[in-house]
């Protein structure tokens, strides 16, 4: 069986939607000049979950809000779809942003509206008709699942059926983007569960991109496809999320790696074992496989698993696991081999 650790691309038609083109964004000037974020490129594809992750301060927000230029770039150029956003008048732009949608961390709805009136309220904008508003009400209450709370007010709702408003609102005039700035924040571990699930179901049904920011890289497993790193206002690490979970290079993302995956430091064995320690990553199907004990059966080399993880990211299995090895070195070499040959990652500790 063939194991690709980079899953995404190949298989699947790749449209960028969104492009970033060396995007700067500084606060203020003189000696109070804060500079957000500097020389960003990115590039979203159609139909992804892209989550952007970094510590408080890293830029996240100022990037995300440079996507629909609720904050303007002080350098740079920002293109969605076809239309390249930093040349539009204010009037073009309106009419353009009614193409991505927006979800905050704490809700931001009329407090002084009701559910219903918070999701019309896009539409009403947009000045559909009164029947039209009604009907497609109907309907983002029936996918977020509020039917039963149309007519309360924010203030009898719970944080995660407030932010279903804040996704009912956002979609409400069929965007191909949603944004989310820190969308899972304030909420608990099991209601952060069910409104990520209810973003995936949205990006695999209606196909919508949804870009992401987050400091917790639970949501970045979850839900993304790719992930980007950002520190200091700058992208540090990019990739698809198994190969940098599984491979993380910077620093910062190892520090959010290890949020997640065990921690121990597999390289603290060395010296304390008499045999030979392997460490090995894989994906997909194989996970399931019974493949230490197969590689070894036809011979006289024994093993233990000195630390190992199987679990999911988003929907692939995968396995890291630290193993000793005892035998001879040639059957060892050969046993290695052939966990190679199957596609596994398999790299010794020395
Ligand atoms: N309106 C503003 N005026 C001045 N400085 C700002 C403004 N907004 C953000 N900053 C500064 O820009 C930097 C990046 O802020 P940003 O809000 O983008 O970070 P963040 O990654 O979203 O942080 P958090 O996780 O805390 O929300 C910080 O140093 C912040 O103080
Ligand atoms: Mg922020």
């Amino acid at each position: 069986m063939q194991v690709v650790l980079s899953t995404y691309e190949g298989w699947q038609e790749v449209l960028p939607l969104i492009e970033l083109l060396d995007i700067s964004k500084s606060y203020g000037t003189g000696k109070s000049k804060v500079d957000a974020i500097t020389n960003i490129n990115l590039t979203i594809n159609k139909g992804d979950i892209f989550g952007i992750i970094g510590h408080s301060g890293a830029g996240k927000s100022t990037l995300l809000r440079c996507v629909n230029l609720l904050e303007r770039p002080t350098a740079g150029t920002v293109t969605v779809g076809d239309v390249e956003l930093t040349k539009l008048s204010t009037t073009q732009l309106q009419q353009e942003r009614r193409r991505i949608g927006m979800i905050f961390q704490h809700f931001n709805l009329l407090s002084m509206a009701t559910v219903r009136d918070n999701i019309a309220f896009p539409l009403e904008l947009a000045k559909q008709s009164k029947s039209t508003i009604k009907r497609r009400v109907d309907e983002l209450l029936k996918l977020v699942g509020l039917e039963q709370h149309a007519d309360k007010y924010p203030a009898q709702l719970s944080g995660g059926q407030k932010q279903r408003v804040g996704i009912a609102r956002a979609l409400a005039n069929n965007p191909d983007v949603l944004l989310c700035d820190e969308a899972t924040s304030a909420l608990d571990p099991q209601t952060t569960n069910a409104i990520l699930s209810l973003l995936l179901d949205i990006n695999e049904k209606l196909g919508i991109t949804i870009l992401l920011i987050t400091h917790e890289m639970h949501v970045i497993r979850s839900i993304c496809d790719r992930v980007a790193v950002i520190d200091g206002g700058e992208i540090v690490e990019m990739g698809n999320v198994l190969d940098v979970f599984l491979k993380p290079k910077h620093a910062i993302t190892m520090d959010f790696v290890s949020q997640i995956a065990d921690s121990f430091d597999p390289r603290e064995l060395i010296g304390t074992r008499s045999g030979r320690l392997v460490k090995m990553n894989y994906v997909g199907e194989v996970t399931y496989e019974p493949l230490l004990f197969n590689a070894v059966k036809s011979t006289t080399v024994e093993f233990t698993i000195l630390q190992g993880t199987v679990s999911r990211m988003k929907n692939t299995p995968y396995g890291q696991l630290v193993i000793e090895f005892i035998g001879n070195d040639r059957e060892i070499d050969e046993v290695l081999a052939g966990l190679r040959d199957k596609g596994l990652e398999v790299g010794e500790l020395k």
